[in-house]
């Protein structure tokens, strides 16, 4: 693998830009290819409690995208600090821990719980944190921490003065203009910023008029969304200084560089994993022939579209 591909992320230096989405990976991608290859990794969201997630059908495949109500279905930060995290104990890249929370104090008391945990003598590196910010916040009616930028600005400040590592939040693209919730985080002290966070959607079936998922409104993601994404990048990277994760709908080594062209510093990949496991892989692979190709660093190429 050449230097072409490398690239920062805040604090954060990366081998190449290509990381996995929170929720559409796991350790076991280990048996199908090595993970360490992989730019970082980001784990599946965890909370303060266990959560078994949402009663199922929780997952639908639309004409052009998929929907999704996992429901943060996880073991909760004790059980994964205890039995889960050891899994990515040999892994090379950095590994980045995605966590939420219902309160500001929840929030914190997860940060300071995985930064107490860093301190002990433990094999496995926590090297940043991915702050989902789009669980239902039970201080201010329920509406996600993520639509309010004040909110946002609160809860980013008070982390960002607990730990060291790289803080990145999460940026849902349900809210009127994301470019104010960015630019409050970066004003709170993040020192990045990952985007798109799913749509909302629905899906019926028209004979039955039943909901194909349980819940009702899920979580829109693949290629359809990707040009929305590209269009939230963009705006973010013109707002804001901290470098950006991007994501969403990323299924080739094409879409990568368009991200980046749009002001991304690294992508990260979700749905498109769950038919191609080793997508990450050759998209890795064909980004270095990209670059060879050409002879240039992927980097080069950062917020450089033309109109
Ligand atoms: C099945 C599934 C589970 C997800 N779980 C999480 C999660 O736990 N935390 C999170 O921040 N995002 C989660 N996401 C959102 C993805 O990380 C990503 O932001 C989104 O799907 C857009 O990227 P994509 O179109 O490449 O999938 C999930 C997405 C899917 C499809």
């Amino acid at each position: 693998m050449n230097n072409y591909l490398k690239t920062k992320l805040g604090k954060l230096e990366l081998n190449n830009p290509v990381t996995v989405a929170s929720g559409t990976f796991s350790y076991e991608y280990n048996e199908i290819y090595d993970i360490s290859l992989l730019g970082a990794i980001i784990t599946k969201t965890i909370t303060p409690q266990r959560k078994i997630g949402n009663p199922t059908p929780r997952l639908v495949e639309t004409q052009a995208g998929l929907l999704n109500s996992i429901g943060l279905q996880n073991p909760g930060i004790n059980d994964f600090l205890k039995s889960e995290i050891i899994k990515y104990e040999h892994i090379k890249c950095p590994l980045i821990i995605s966590f939420s929370a219902s309160t500001i104090d929840e929030f914190i008391q997860m940060l300071k719980t995985l930064e107490n945990y860093s301190l002990l003598d433990n094999s496995v590196k926590i090297s940043g944190y991915e702050v989902n910010v789009s669980c239902p916040n039970v201080e201010n009616e329920g509406l996600a921490f993520g639509v309010d930028a004040k909110t946002v600005f609160n809860l980013t400040n008070k982390l960002s003065q607990l730990t060291q590592k790289e803080l990145i939040i999460k940026l849902s693209p349900n809210v009127t203009d994301i470019t104010q919730i960015a630019k409050a985080a970066e004003d709170g002290g993040a020192t990045s910023l990952s985007l798109i966070n799913t749509l909302l959607g629905m899906s019926i079936d028209w004979q039955t008029g039943v909901s194909h998922i349980k819940k009702g409104i899920a979580g829109y993601s693949g290629p359809a969304i990707k040009p929305v994404a590209l269009g939230c990048v963009y705006r973010v990277a013109n707002k804001v200084k901290i470098p950006l994760l991007a994501m969403g709908g990323v299924s080739t080594y094409k879409d990568v560089i368009e991200f980046i062209y749009a002001g991304a510093s690294a992508v990260a990949i979700g749905t498109a994993q769950f038919p191609e496991p080793d997508l990450p892989y050759e998209i890795i692979n064909n980004l270095n022939e990209f670059c060879e190709i050409y002879n240039h660093n992927l980097l080069k190429l950062k917020g450089k579209v033309r109109f």
